[in-house]
């Protein structure tokens, strides 16, 4: 049994990406670990902190893809990261004993700070706050003294950091008092946009779990296909399909995938029939998953109270752990 410790940017309605490369995760977890999961708000306002309109909407609305892809908060704790205070005490702390160097040196940042200073904007400066990222990350994780990370690959350079931080607490105050989380990552294959670039909001190439049928079916169609195919009759390439033929693999089983392949490479199967099905396929998938998000909608008083009985059940937890550190590390 781990201490399992994540969470998500409050970055709005999720999509499929985030489903496949770590919710489902997460619902696998659940059943025989004791699973935290929060909304990381602040690290939204890191970058987003100009534009805090729809802040309280983004949390929300992440709570309920969460509920409603399977996370059972009877199972896992769901908090929100701003409503635990004690994790920015801990933040003080390890930002302290973090070297400089080992900020600057994160890859995901790095990237972040390229596309921050692109914008041109008058706030495009990184601020203090961005510099920080993988301390308060660690603060996150160390907060409930996680042993186990579940996240998808582009956050395992922050874990590493994280699991540096803890050693030097450990050595600093000789102690053990603190796990070495591992991160845990999804085998899964990651799915691509529509437009066969990483799938993004910011890039308009997503499936949102919140879209309806229609609106799903409607983007499946649009998905790119193999370029050199301009006929029904034309013989296809299946794995210079860029996107729709990845899909069946990443939703189809065997047979079906087998079947698309050879209709495709005989030149029987249309694209847009193909697609046509593929569409009906992902619906399929998450049919039951968007009727719990509606439920959900309509009974906005439950999401509410998972977050608040999570919250203050996370903050129980915190208080005792940032006893132990203040004793730690010898504060008044
Ligand atoms: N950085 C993560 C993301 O962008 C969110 C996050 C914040 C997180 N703190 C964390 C993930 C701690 C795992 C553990 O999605
Ligand atoms: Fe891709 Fe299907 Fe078209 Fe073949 S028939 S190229 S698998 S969309």
């Amino acid at each position: 049994m781990q201490r399992i410790v994540s969470g998500m940017r409050s970055t709005g309605r999720l999509h499929l990406g985030h489903y496949l490369g770590v919710i489902q995760n997460w619902v696998n977890l659940q059943n025989d670990n004791d699973c935290y999961f929060f909304v990381a708000d602040w690290h939204a306002l890191t970058t987003k902190y100009d534009n805090t309109k729809d802040l309280r909407q983004d949390v929300i609305d992440v709570v309920i893809d969460w509920l409603a892809s399977g996370i059972n908060p009877e199972k896992s704790t769901i908090y929100v990261q701003s409503l635990i205070p004690e994790i920015a005490e801990l933040n003080i702390y390890l930002s302290m004993i973090t070297p400089q160097n080992w900020v600057e040196r994160d890859p995901t940042l790095k990237d972040m700070a390229k596309i921050l200073r692109n914008k041109e904007s008058a706030n495009s400066q990184i601020s203090y706050g961005l510099m920080g990222y993988p301390v308060l990350m660690s603060a996150d994780i160390m907060m409930l003294n996680a042993t186990a990370v579940p996240v998808g690959v582009d956050q395992v350079a922050h874990i590493e950091i994280t699991r540096d931080i803890v050693r030097r607490f450990n050595n600093l105050y000789k102690t053990d008092f603190f796990n070495e989380p591992k991160p845990l990552l999804n085998h899964c294959s990651l799915i691509c946009g529509l437009d066969g670039n990483k799938m993004s909001k910011s890039y308009d190439n997503d499936i949102k779990i919140s879209d309806s049928e229609e609106v799903t079916a409607k983007r499946i169609m649009s998905a790119i296909t193999d370029r050199s195919r301009i006929r029904r009759d034309d013989l296809g390439h299946p794995d210079q399909c860029e996107v729709a033929f990845k899909y069946w693999q990443i939703f189809g089983d065997e047979t079906q995938v087998d079947i698309v392949k050879s209709e495709c490479e005989k030149g029987t199967r249309g694209c847009a029939d193909c697609k046509r099905q593929l569409g009906a396929l992902v619906n399929e998938r998450f049919k039951e998953i968007r009727e719990r998000r509606r439920y959900y909608e309509a009974h906005l008083n439950e999401v509410h109270d998972v977050i608040r009985e999570g919250s203050e059940k996370t903050r129980a937890e915190a208080r005792k752990v940032l006893t132990e550190v203040r004793n730690i590390i010898g504060m008044y």
